[in-house]
This record gives structure tokens, sequence and C-alpha cells, in this order.
């Protein structure tokens, strides 16, 4: 059972912030108008947290929507991304304000690295990782970012954070949908307080189809979309779905008025793999 209600009830994560349990994702949203409008719905439809990166270039559109929502920062949970190109002690310093130029903004609530660094373009990934990973203790004392974490970091990554953290991650975000949900790297997050988010629980829209799962969303009388949000919700995990279509982003909002039975999320949890992005951090290579 979720104790979850409506879009604004909150995850606390391990440094003490509440976090919006839903977030609205912007991964292949066109910087311009499209962000912009799709932003601005999502927050007038109840929406307060939002999901960016710099690698996808609407970093600007989304600070625009911000500003033109009419709600104050405050009250909105905003998370940006460190690209890869960035990774480094230095280099992650100066990419964190650009970020936050290009968002014009003060601060961001979340700031995540967005790939681990791995062996196929560096001789010393840990390394890597690890200096990185102090820059963004540093950017947080600095008042630039509240919370830091980590993205598409497995067991082994996380591991080399641990060993060196003053402050651990408050977040890991991973693909995770049906078909897809990485449940070693997930029980190793919720045993050691890391809250985990899910980005493509969708599964880019590749499990909407899934006659498996529309069975099983029509028995609630919901979409698929829906089903996977609440999926998510009920393991403890904070979905980030992606809609540039108006009535797709109210009607992911629509979540916190059923409940998965115990035997449904068994037969979900034990689906077979499909549905994958191939984006594997142990060997893409950028
Ligand atoms: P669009 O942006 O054109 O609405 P994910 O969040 O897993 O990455 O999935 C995002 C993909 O799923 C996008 O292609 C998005 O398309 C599509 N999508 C999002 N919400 C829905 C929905 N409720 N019904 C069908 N497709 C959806």
């Amino acid at each position: 059972m979720s104790a979850l209600t409506k879009l604004t009830d909150v995850f606390t994560l391990n440094d003490g912030a509440r976090i919006p349990c839903v977030g609205f994702g912007t991964w292949q949203t066109p910087e311009g108008e499209v962000v912009v409008s799709s932003v601005k719905h999502a927050l007038s439809c109840g929406y307060r947290h939002v999901d960016t990166a710099s690698a996808y270039e609407n970093e600007t559109g989304v600070g625009q929507a911000l500003a033109q929502s009419g709600l104050e920062r405050s009250e909105i949970f905003l998370t940006t991304k460190l690209w890869n190109a960035d990774r480094g002690y230095e280099t992650t310093l100066k990419a964190a304000q650009l970020s936050l130029e290009r968002l014009g903004v003060e601060y961001v609530d979340l700031y995540l690295i967005h790939w681990p660094a791995n062996n196929r373009i560096y001789d010393d990934p840990v390394s890597v990782n690890q200096a990185t990973w102090k820059a963004f203790e540093k950017l947080q004392k600095d008042g630039l970012v509240r919370s830091i974490g980590l993205s598409n970091f497995l067991v082994p990554h996380l591991e080399q954070i641990l060993a060196v953290a003053n402050v651990p991650p408050a977040i890991d975000q991973i693909e995770f949908h049906p078909g897809y949900p990485q449940f070693d790297t997930v029980k190793f997050c919720q045993e050691h307080n890391i809250q985990v988010e899910a980005w493509s629980p969708l599964g880019c829209g590749r499990v909407l189809t899934d006659e498996r799962l529309v069975a099983i969303a029509g028995k609630y009388g919901k979409s698929v979309a829906q089903l996977c949000i609440r999926w998510a919700l009920q393991h403890n995990i904070l979905p980030l779905p992606k809609s540039v279509h108006a009535d797709r982003i109210e009607s992911n909002t629509l979540v916190f008025d059923f409940e998965i039975s115990a035997e449904d999320m068994a037969r979900i949890d034990a689906l077979p793999e499909f549905g994958f992005s191939t984006f594997s951090p142990y060997d893409l290579p950028f």
C-alpha cells in the first residue's frame, strides 16, 4: 500500500530534503516553444518537480517555463545533471555554473552525475567519478545545489562513491520500467537509504502496447502509462514520465485513485526483459 495520495506528496531524502513523488521528465523534449509549453502545462496540472539535464539542451526553456509559471522558485523542485564531457573536479564546478545560468536560477534542488565514467574512455574511471563527487559536495556546501546524487550508477559505481563520500548520494536515477526494473540496483539503494528515481518509467513508450500490461491495466480501468507510474510508486520509486502532449501530461498524473494488488505487482515484477533502452553504463562509449 502506498501512502502517497497526490503529486505534491513527497519522499524524504537522506539529507532531509523533501521531493515531490512524481517528476515531469523532459528528455527528448525539444528546446524552445515545445519545452516551455509542456513544462508550463505540467505545472498547471499540478506537477511541482521538473527533471532536465545539460545534455537535453533544453535548460533555457525549462527555466523560462518556471519563470512564466507564476509559481515561486521555492514551490518547484528542479533537477539538472552534469554531462559526461564535464566530469572531473574543476570542469564540474564550471558546468554547474553554466547550467544555473541557462536555467536562470540561483540554485537547483538536485544535481546528478548523469552517467558514471567507465573503462571504455578512461584509464582510471573510479578516480574520475570520485573527483566529480568531491566537486558535487563543494557545490552543495556553496549552496548552488541543494541535494546531490547520481544517475545510471549501478552497484559497483555506487560503491566507488560511497567509499569516498562525506555526503552520501541522496538519489540514484536509473532506467526503471516493466521489463527492465534493475532490482539489484534498487535493492542496494533502498538498503543504503538512496532514493531511486525512474527514468523512462514508460519504457520511453516501448512498453505501452505490451498485451500483458494492457490486460492488467484494463482490470483497473487505467492506461498502461498510469499502471507503469503507479507500479514505480508502489515500489517507493519516484517516476519521471515525459510527454509533450497536454492530454498525456494530465492523464499521467491520475495515478492516486487505484492500488495495484500484490499479485499484479508480482506479475509485473516477474515479466522477462523487454523494452530495454540498450544504454548500459558499463560500455557507453561517452
Ligand atoms: P509524447 O512526448 O509524444 O507524448 P518515458 O517517460 O518512459 O521516457 O516515455 C516517454 C514516451 O512515452 C514519449 O514518447 C511520450 O510521447 C510517450 N508517452 C508519455 N505519456 C504517454 C501516455 N500517457 N500515453 C502514450 N504515450 C505516452
